[in-house]
C-alpha cells in the first residue's frame, strides 16, 4: 500500500550504519504482530492499532451532525481540554487553518482552545471576549477531574448559563468522555448533554483519531473523512505483513533507537512551516509521555525554521553533540508568489528574480540538512506533498505506530504515564484538596 509519505534515513548511515538499523528488522516486525495480537506490555491501551479502518459511517454521521449544528448556531466554539485531550485537535486546526485566520472572515464558527492553562488572564480575556458572541462548548475529559479543563469548563458552563439560561445552554455543550465512569459522564448524564465515548483503550496521546480529535475537527470545518482515510492507509502501509524494509514506522522506529544508542539523546522535530507548530507539540507529547521512564528515552524537542535558524540554529549547529533531527518536509505549497525583479537591485536580492518564495525556502531546508549532517547531526527526512487533512492524518499514524515499536524497542511501556501524577499530587497538597492533609502538611514544610 503506498501512501504520500516518503521516509528517507541516508543521512544517519554516516552515524550509524545501515545494517545496524536494519538488524532491528526481526525486533521490530515482532513489535507490529505485538502490537496487533495485544500481547506487550500496555496492551490495554492499544486500540489506537486498528482504529482508523474501524470507525464507522454511524460514527462519522453523529460527529457530523453535532459538528453541523455548531457551525450553524454558533460564533465560536470553546473546545476544552488538555494533554491528550487537546493536542491532536489543536495541531489538525492549526495545520489546516489560514496563518491569519483570526483577521479573515470565514464561513462558520471561530474554534478557540481553553483548559490546557492555568492562567486567570487567559480565561478572563476569554470570558470577555465570548460576552457578546454566541458560542457553544465541546468538553473533552476522559477523567473530568483534571483540574485545568475541569476549572475552564466550571467557569465557562456558568457563563454559558447565565447568557442564554440553564435549559438553553444544554443544548449548546457536548462532552467527550468514558463511557461509563468518571466525573464528567456524571455531570453531562445530569445536564442532559449530547456525549460522544472516548474508547477505554486508547490513551490520550493516540487518542487524536476518536471523537477527543474528531468531534472539534469537523466543528472547524474540516474533512474528517479524508482525515481518517489518510491513517487507514498509513495503518495498511505498516500492518504485521509488511515486512520491516518497506514499513516506513519500522524503519524509522529501528534508526531513531540505534541513535539513541549511539549517543544522539536528543530528537528534534523540525519543519520549514509554522502552520506545523502544534504539530510538533502533538508529537513531542506522544514521543516524550511514551518513552520517558525507567530513566530512559529520547528528549523530544521542536525547532520551525526558518525562524528558529536566526536562535537555535547555533547551537544545533556547535553545541553538545547529542542530538539528531527529524524533518518533517512539505513540499508543496496552497500559494504561488514569485519574487520579482527590481531595477534598482539595493536589498540585492535580483539573483532570485523569478524564483518562488518556495524554492528558496526549499534550499533554505537543503543547504541545513547538509550543514547540520557535517556539524554532526544526523538528519531523517519525512516527506509530504502538501499540508491537507489527508496527510496529517498518514502522518498521525505513521508516527503513533512508529511510537509503538520504538517503545517496545527501547524496553518500556509506550501506554503508561505513570510519571505525572508527582506534581499533581503536589499541587493538591498545596491548594488543601481533602485527603491530602498529611502530603499537605510535608509539602508546606519545604517552601
Ligand atoms: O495523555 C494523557 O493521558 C494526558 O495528557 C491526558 O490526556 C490529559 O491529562 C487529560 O486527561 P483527561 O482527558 O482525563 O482530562
Amino acid at each position: 500500500m503506498s501512501t504520500s509519505l516518503k521516509l528517507n534515513i541516508d543521512k544517519v548511515f554516516g552515524f550509524v550504519s545501515k545494517d545496524k538499523i536494519y538488524a532491528n528488522k526481526a525486533a521490530a516486525e515482532a513489535n507490529v504482530r505485538t502490537l496487533y495480537e495485544k500481547t506487550g506490555v500496555g496492551s490495554d491501551f492499544t486500540g489506537w492499532v486498528r482504529l482508523p479502518s474501524s470507525i464507522t459511517e454511524d460514527q462519522f454521521q453523529a460527529i457530523e451532525q453535532v459538528a453541523g449544528f455548531f457551525r450553524k448556531e454558533v460564533d465560536v466554539v470553546v473546545v476544552v481540554g488538555i494533554g491528550g485531550s487537546y493536542l491532536g485537535a489543536r495541531c489538525v486546526y492549526e495545520a489546516l487553518s489560514d496563518n491569519f485566520w483570526q483577521m479573515k472572515a470565514k464561513k462558520g464558527p471561530r474554534i478557540i482552545f481553553a483548559g490546557q492553562n492555568l492562567s486567570e488572564d487567559y480565561l478572563g480575556e476569554l470570558i470577555e471576549l465570548l460576552d457578546d458572541k454566541s458560542y457553544g462548548i465541546i468538553v473533552i475529559s476522559k477523567s473530568g477531574t483534571t483540574t485545568e479543563p475541569a476549572v475552564a469548563f466550571r467557569i465557562l458552563k456558568s457563563h454559558l448559563e447565565a447568557k442564554v439560561g440553564k435549559a438553553k445552554a444544554k443544548d449548546y455543550i457536548v462532552a467527550v468522555t468514558d463511557a461509563k465512569r468518571g466525573a464528567m459522564r456524571t455531570l453531562a448524564t445530569q445536564e442532559g448533554y449530547a456525549t460522544f465515548v472516548i474508547p477505554d483503550d486508547v490513551g490520550g496521546r493516540y487518542s487524536v483519531l476518536t471523537p477527543v480529535g474528531l468531534v472539534p475537527i469537523a466543528a472547524a470545518g474540516y474533512d474528517i473523512r479524508q482525515l481518517v482515510q489518510g491513517a487507514v492507509d498509513m495503518e495498511k502501509a505498516t500492518g504485521p505483513d509488511v515486512p520491516f524494509e518497506e514499513n516506513p514506522s519500522a524503519i524509522y522506529a529501528a534508526a531513531r533507537n540505534e541513535l539513541y544508542k549511539a549517543g544522539k539523546t536528543t530528537e528534534i522535530l523540525a519543519s520549514f512551516n509554522p502552520k506545523l507548530v502544534f504539530f510538533s507539540e502533538w508529537w513531542k507529547q506522544l514521543y516524550g509521555e511514551s518513552e520517558g521512564k525507567d530513566l530512559k528515552g529520547i528528549f523530544p524537542a521542536s525547532v520551525t525554521f526558518t525562524a528558529d535558524l536566526h536562535s537555535m540554529g547555533q547551537y544545533i549547529q556547535q553545541g553538545l553533540r547529542n542530538i539528531f533531527e527529524t524533518v518533517v518536509s512539505v513540499s508543496g505549497t496552497d500559494k504561488h508568489i514569485a519574487i520579482a525583479p527590481d531595477a534598482a537591485n539595493l536589498d540585492q536580492l535580483n539573483y532570485l528574480a523569478g524564483k518562488r518564495i518556495q524554492d528558496v525556502n526549499r534550499m533554505a531546508e537543503l543547504g541545513t540538512m547538509l550543514a547540520h549532517v557535517d556539524g554532526g547531526v544526523p538528519n531523517i527526512r519525512i516527506e509530504i506533498p502538501s499540508i491537507s487533512a489527508y496527510t496529517l492524518g498518514s502522518l498521525m499514524y505513521f508516527f503513533e505506530m512508529a511510537c509503538g515499536i520504538s517503545g517496545y524497542l527501547l524496553g518500556v511501556n509506550p501506554f503508561d504515564q505513570p510519571g505525572v501524577e508527582a506534581y499533581k499530587k503536589n499541587m493538591f497538597a498545596l491548594l488543601d484538596k481533602p485527603g491530602y492533609e498529611e502530603e499537605s502538611k510535608k509539602v508546606k514544610s519545604r517552601i
